[in-house]
């Protein structure tokens, strides 16, 4: 069932576990990870970038995530990933998201704060919830990492835009790590300390070490978000059937091992965050 933001991640807070968010870029991801989520009994976020909400691929693949989720046994977030200003969010809703994010964090505080308040308010007229981003999570080929989110400017951006959950800075980065990173878990329970236990959320999801992942959530993340795992699993998949003399030209028999292998990770991946059997 397609369910909205606050919903899912209201699910993890209950039960002290995770939300496996898995960013999407095609039908064919859409299929392994909903075919992992149904297995698995979990409830998942399947997210977008802006970039693909256009005409050209949004037009197809955004109706495809909304009628995967409304069929679906389990509950489905389709979510905003990074959306940069409200044109992205307008779009967004346009498209049927359920969840939204607006990543305020490469401008000041309080360009910041305004900026994502408005959109919680938009949101709120229509019962959708927003993620915010407090210091800014950049990518592993950036020169240095920003400096990590302090507690303080946490609490006060919490208290004043009244998002639903919190994307933080602890060490983590988009993209595939060059040596595996080190999360500042003590700053994650400090956050949600100060925050008065806000859900928070992990960005950069893939490649980070399976014990600090369940020490992160211990802390108080409660969506990981999963993008560069979901195309390299599609990428191998791929790759496979092609080194295979014997495989089909028929494009959706070819498709079959990329479908595989994104939803083996989600698999994976809904095991790591203890979603596994919680929508039962
Ligand atoms: P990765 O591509 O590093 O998994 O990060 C995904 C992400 O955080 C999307 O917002």
């Amino acid at each position: 069932m397609l369910v909205n933001l606050q919903t899912i991640i209201g699910m993890a807070e209950e039960g002290n576990y995770c939300i496996p968010a898995f960013n999407v870029y095609n039908t064919e991801t859409v299929m392994g990870i909903v075919e992992a989520a149904e297995q698995e009994k979990a409830p998942v976020i399947i997210q977008i970038y802006p970039r693909l909400l256009n005409e050209e691929v949004g037009f197809y693949i955004c109706p495809a995530v909304v009628a995967a989720a409304q069929r679906a046994s389990v509950p489905i977030c389709f979510h905003l990933d990074h959306g940069p200003s409200e044109w992205e969010v307008t779009r967004a809703l346009r498209w049927g998201c359920t969840g939204i994010m607006l990543d305020g964090s490469v401008h000041d505080f309080e360009k910041n704060v305004e900026m994502t308040k408005h959109v919680v308010e938009t949101c709120k007229a229509i019962g959708i919830g927003v993620e915010g981003e407090i210091g800014h999570v950049g990518s592993v080929n950036d020169d240095a990492m920003d400096e990590f989110t302090s507690p303080e400017e946490a609490a006060a951006f919490v208290q004043q835009t009244g998002v639903t959950c919190l994307a933080v800075l602890v060490g983590n980065a988009h993209g595939h790590y060059k040596k595996p990173p080190k999360l500042d878990i003590a700053r994650i329970k400090a956050i949600r300390e100060a925050t008065g236990g806000i859900p928070l959320v992990l960005h950069g999801g893939s490649g980070i070490p399976d014990e600090q992942v369940k020490a992160a959530i211990a802390a108080g993340i409660r969506k990981m978000n999963i993008g560069t795992d979901v195309c390299c699993a599609f990428a191998e998949g791929t790759k496979e059937t092609l080194e295979d003399p014997n495989r089909s030209i028929a494009v959706d028999v070819f498709m079959k091992k990329a479908i595989a292998r994104v939803k083996a990770l989600a698999v994976e991946k809904i095991a790591l965050t203890g979603a596994a059997g919680r929508a039962e």
